[in-house]
């Protein structure tokens, strides 16, 4: 990587995927062959991206990190900078610069029953982590995807979904929020927390791995303790404003923690010791 810590590196925008109304998913690849080759990220990583005369923007890595040179971010369109994204088109350049933040903690989640719970976009950085799971399966124990959104459309990865359903070798739960179902939906209706409480999944030997809008993160850390997780079985990653994404502006910090550098993953139990959680 250069230098000069805020230049970025240019990618190409090899693909872009339309995954709702309001969410796009974009394939990037380096442009220079030797930044491409000497790239590597860890799931719960991310990185901050640029469109030029725009503005930048911190989206979490959302693709297996086996995939040499090659990022993917799901963007929703909330502001200058993501709408801007919207503009762009295949073969376009983008600016990045990553990975930044600390990684979900894979080694310690080896040999456990996994538990993932995500909600609307939240479900970028759990991508991730779960195919980096599935390239190596044999390491964990069960695998369960929990996954809501507000509607049908507001769903994203739907093709792997799907394909994640069709494995024998981990399980699969849809919900929606009431109101957000059609004709065709056959999985549940209710908030994510309620749907987690009604499953009531074992804590014996688990991780729980939550990520999702703040309040849907609050009820599934309150439901987790309810059902017994305790507070170092379950990691979620957080979402604050930021400037430089490199610890040095201040502009993150939840307490004496830095988003962009102490996290954005953190265990509950490190979550309980800020004083503004
Ligand atoms: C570590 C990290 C990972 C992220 N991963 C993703 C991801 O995978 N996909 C994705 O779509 N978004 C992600 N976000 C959120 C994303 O960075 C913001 O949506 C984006 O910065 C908004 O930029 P904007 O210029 O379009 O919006 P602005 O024009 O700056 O603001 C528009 C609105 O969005 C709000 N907003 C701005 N930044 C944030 C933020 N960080 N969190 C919540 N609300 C914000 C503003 O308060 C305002 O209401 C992530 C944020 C962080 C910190
Ligand atoms: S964004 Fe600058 S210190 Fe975190």
């Amino acid at each position: 990587m250069t230098n000069n810590l805020y230049r970025p590196e240019l990618m190409t925008i090899e693909d872009i995927r339309e995954e709702t109304p309001d969410i796009r998913t974009y394939r990037l690849a380096f442009r220079d062959p030797e930044v491409r080759r000497g790239f590597s990220f860890l799931p719960g990583q991310f990185g901050v991206f640029s469109v030029f005369g725009q503005g930048e923007a911190p989206f979490g890595l959302a693709n297996a990190p086996s995939e040499e040179g090659i990022v993917e971010c799901s963007i929703k369109r909330v502001g200058k900078v993501t709408t801007a994204f919207e503009g762009l088109d295949v073969g376009d350049t983008v600016g990045f610069r990553g990975p930044y933040g600390r990684a979900f903690p894979v080694e310690e989640m080896k040999g456990k029953n996994l538990l993932f719970i995500g909600g609307g976009i939240g479900m970028a950085p759990l991508r991730s982590l779960l195919w980096h799971c599935l390239n190596d399966r044999a390491a964990f124990g069960d695998i369960s995807l929990l996954y809501g959104a507000r509607s049908v459309a507001d769903l994203v990865y739907k093709a792997e979904l799907e394909e994640w359903r069709a494995r024998g070798d981990m399980s699969v739960l849809l919900t929606v929020d009431p109101g957000g179902e059609d004709a065709a939906w056959t999985g549940k209706i209710g908030f994510v927390p309620t749907v987690l409480e009604e499953v009531a999944p074992s804590a014996a030997n688990a991780v729980a791995i939550t990520c999702g809008p703040p309040i849907m993160i609050r009820f599934v850390l309150a439901t987790l303790t309810r059902l017994g997780f305790e507070p170092e079985q379950i990691i979620t990653t957080l979402e604050s404003k930021m400037k430089c994404g490199l610890g040095k502006c201040g502009r993150c910090n939840i307490g004496g923690s830095y988003v962009c550098k102490h996290g954005p993953v953190y265990s509950y139990r490190e979550l309980l010791e800020l004083p503004e959680f």
